[in-house]
């Protein structure tokens, strides 16, 4: 599996440009469902219909969001340095000394203006972008060109580190689950390769209004509490796939929680359970759209989330995959 998340998260996809992650992944799932849709946002639909028994298939909606955080240019100095605005959750702490790229290949170099007081850290609007032009004119980049954190995916035993994790983990999961779903299942299945999510959930939210789910599941990463001095949090590294119960912008279904693990225990998955007090996912926007659905999450817990070095363990990767798929291949009765 780690040829497919090198390929996933080394391509670039900030929130708006998530095109070139849906020209990976449209290929990899064709194979495994019924028909493809791309719709006005740019979400990738993909849908595996029942062919059970089942007399009235529930419609599933799995979700996993294809794009990353990023910088937007929004200035360029007579000198050609670029002053930046942020797309999605960027933290100044994260940024000197890195680097970004462009679309077009462009790399560039984080900044920052000198700093008073070494103990204290600047605003997002002090820091700036080197890209070696000398003016406005022999700039490269234009003002709204958007770029990626650059940075290569590492295997370090079983820890896996790129710069987004943040989701194309989730990405990989879902394309790993289609390929081991069994060719018959009850459920009408939605597998939605969202866009948007790292700006507010937006992609799903226009999917799930299209599909109106009976039931949500997400696939995100979710932080963890295991490493020093960190804010108390009772996910950790290693511990499995952690099944959601409520972050600051959902509470999970009770059913589908309680079936989550069920469906854990009895396929011997190792599980542990969130409570997320920062932060939301793709869940939240399905569970309130249309008429509302049952929503939970399957979480992978990852350190330095939103940071260029996101670090997540394979086996939670791989234990995360088993439990969609026991989802997914069984009833669902909540
Ligand atoms: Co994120
Ligand atoms: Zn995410």
């Amino acid at each position: 599996m780690n040829d497919l998340i090198r390929t996933l998260v080394e391509a670039y996809g900030p929130s708006g440009s998530e095109d070139r992650v849906r020209d990976l992944i449209r290929p990899m799932v064709e194979p495994f469902v019924d028909e493809t849709i791309v719709d006005a946002m740019g979400n990738l639909i993909a849908i595996k219909r029942a062919s059970g028994k089942a007399t009235s298939p529930l419609k599933v909606m799995i979700a996993a969001h294809m794009d990353e955080i990023g910088v937007m240019v929004s200035h360029i100095t007579e000198k050609g340095f670029l002053r930046f605005t942020n797309i999605g959750g960027v933290f100044p702490h994260t940024l000197s000394g890195g680097r970004v790229r462009f679309a077009d290949g462009t790399v560039g170099v984080i900044g920052s203006d000198a700093l008073e007081d070494m103990g204290s850290i600047h605003p997002l609007n002090k820091y700036f972008i080197d890209v070696g032009a000398t003016s406005r004119e022999n700039c490269p980049v234009r003002v709204g060109d958007a770029a990626h954190f650059d940075r290569s995916f590492e295997a370090r035993g079983r820890h896996l580190t790129a710069k987004s994790m943040d989701d194309r983990i989730g990405c990989a999961i879902a394309i790993e689950a289609l390929r081991q779903l069994p060719d018959v299942t009850d459920h009408d299945l939605y597998f939605v390769f969202s866009v948007q999510e790292e700006v507010g959930t937006r992609g799903a939210e226009v999917a799930a209004n299209r599909i109106l789910p009976d039931i949500s599941i997400a696939l995100d990463v979710t932080r963890t509490g295991d490493v020093p001095e960190s804010r108390p949090m009772d996910v950790r590294l290693g511990g499995g796939p952690a099944i959601k119960v409520r972050d600051s912008g959902m509470i999970a279904h009770p059913g589908l929680v309680r079936l989550m693990r069920r469906r854990a225990e009895e396929a011997g998955i190792t599980y542990q359970l969130e409570v997320l007090e920062h932060g939301t996912t793709d869940a939240r926007s399905m569970q309130l759209a249309g008429p509302g659905s049952a929503a939970g999450c399957i979480s992978i817990p990852c350190r330095y989330i939103h940071t260029p070095s996101e670090t997540v363990d394979v086996e939670d990767v791989t234990g995360c995959v088993d439990l969609l798929v026991a989802m997914l291949s069984k009833g669902i009765e909540l």
